[in-house]
């Protein structure tokens, strides 16, 4: 059966991506991502994955202000994650809170496709504010409510920091979210189209979704590749890590390497651009030099080009948002926040589709007696 892991197995038709593997190309509903990373805001993009078009101007505007009104937090939310110990992983904290959200929603049960619309509007605004409230709660400060005429990315930084966003800094996020917002049958996506296709709640399915993006090999590679650099420590120290560590095959390079692209993923030469941007713009190119320079050591490398493997999408965003100075544990639940979207437009498209119930090879015993358990 294959290398496993369903490779090259299609399960479903779809119009949301297309991750076009050896070409390294990504397109959303016909849009190429270097297009919408360039024009789009992150509510053109959750207009376009659930309703399959540009939204008109009008209807941005009421996307913009509907999720930003649908964004705060039950007030039980908000006490269950103060009751929750300061420590606790963000993803794990988001998955709980998710789950919890489903108890104050009053249509989570339900299974119409114009009301599963509503929940997805209702679940970006609420994962965005949810992010942005842990990491103030663990930090002994109060939460911040979502504000109505903000977009969704300036909505984050403001909730984050309690002061007006700085507009390069929005756009910045703007730019990772619209990058992130969709991405082919990935694992969570999978995962959440399983849970939906039981005829489960969209609550349920995005409660999931989280779970399989949570793992390094999936959405956690981004805060594991800034470790990495951390530990790299020094523009010098590349080449002798990468030797110790990479050439002896006793680690992985994380943020490299992809299940489908064999060619440099679109997103992380479009992340590259802007890591190296706003590293000048702070005055501290390190964390980008060394990044760059592992990734060029790879791409040389005889190991790396014989398996095609280049920087992924995480590889890069670890630059944009430690520069951005979100905390490195963040960093997955900013994938979630902006994923939401993609999740939820393959949650509505599964909503019409078949169980999905793969089979498997049974190559165990056959012929067993059963033994009493005082005879084991
Ligand atoms: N560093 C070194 N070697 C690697 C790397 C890497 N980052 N990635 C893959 N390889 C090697 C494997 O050791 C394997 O070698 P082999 O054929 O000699 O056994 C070969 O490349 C193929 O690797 P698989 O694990 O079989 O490929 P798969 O498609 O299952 O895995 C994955 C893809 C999980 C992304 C892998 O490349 C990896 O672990 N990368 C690091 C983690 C990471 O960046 N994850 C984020 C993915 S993108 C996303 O989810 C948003």
């Amino acid at each position: 059966m294959g290398k496993g892991g369903l490779q090259g197995v299609v399960v479903a038709d779809i119009t949301s991506s297309l991750v076009d593997g050896e070409n390294g190309r990504l397109i959303y509903e016909g849009y190429e991502i270097e297009d919408l990373a360039a024009n789009a805001l992150f509510e053109d993009v959750a207009f376009l994955l659930w309703h399959h078009r540009l939204p008109k101007a009008e209807e941005l505007e009421s996307l913009r202000a509907e999720i930003a009104a649908e964004a705060a937090l039950p007030q039980g939310v908000i006490d269950l994650m103060k009751a929750l110990p300061k420590d606790a992983v963000p993803m794990a904290v988001l998955r709980t809170v998710v789950s919890a959200l489903a108890h104050y929603d009053a249509d989570s049960e339900s299974m119409d496709k114009a009301v599963a619309l509503k929940k997805a509007v209702r679940l970006t605004g609420q994962i965005t504010t949810a992010c942005a409230a842990w990491d103030r709660i663990r930090k002994g400060n109060e939460p911040i409510a979502p504000r109505a005429d903000l977009n969704l990315s300036e909505n984050f930084v403001y909730m984050l920091t309690g002061k007006d966003p700085d507009p390069t800094v929005a756009a910045a996020f703007n730019v990772y979210m619209v990058l992130l917002a969709e991405h082919g049958m990935n694992a969570s996506t999978f995962t959440a189209r399983v849970i939906t296709a039981t005829g489960a709640d969209m609550h349920s399915a995005i409660v999931g979704a989280i779970g399989a993006l949570k793992g390094p090999s999936h959405g956690g590679a981004n805060a594991e590749a800034m470790e990495q650099f951390l530990e790299i420590g020094e523009v010098e120290n590349v080449k002798p890590w990468f030797e110790k560590h990479i050439k002896s095959g006793d680690r992985r390079i994380m943020g490299i390497g992809h299940r489908i692209y064999k060619a440099l993923d679109p997103r992380a030469q479009i992340l590259r651009d802007h890591a190296k941007r706003l590293a000048e713009a702070s005055n501290n190119t390190k964390w980008f030099q060394i990044a760059d320079d592992l990734a060029n050591l790879a791409r040389a490398d005889e190991y790396f080009i014989e398996r095609k493997l280049y920087p992924n999408v995480d590889y890069y965003s670890a630059i944009v948002l430690y520069t951005l100075n979100l905390d490195i544990d963040m960093f997955t639940p900013l994938f979630a926040m902006s994923r939401i979207v993609g999740w939820a437009a393959n949650v509505i498209d599964q909503m019409s589709g078949r169980l999905i119930r793969p089979d498997a090879n049974y190559v165990g015993p056959m012929g067993l007696k059963w033994v009493p358990v005082d005879q084991r």
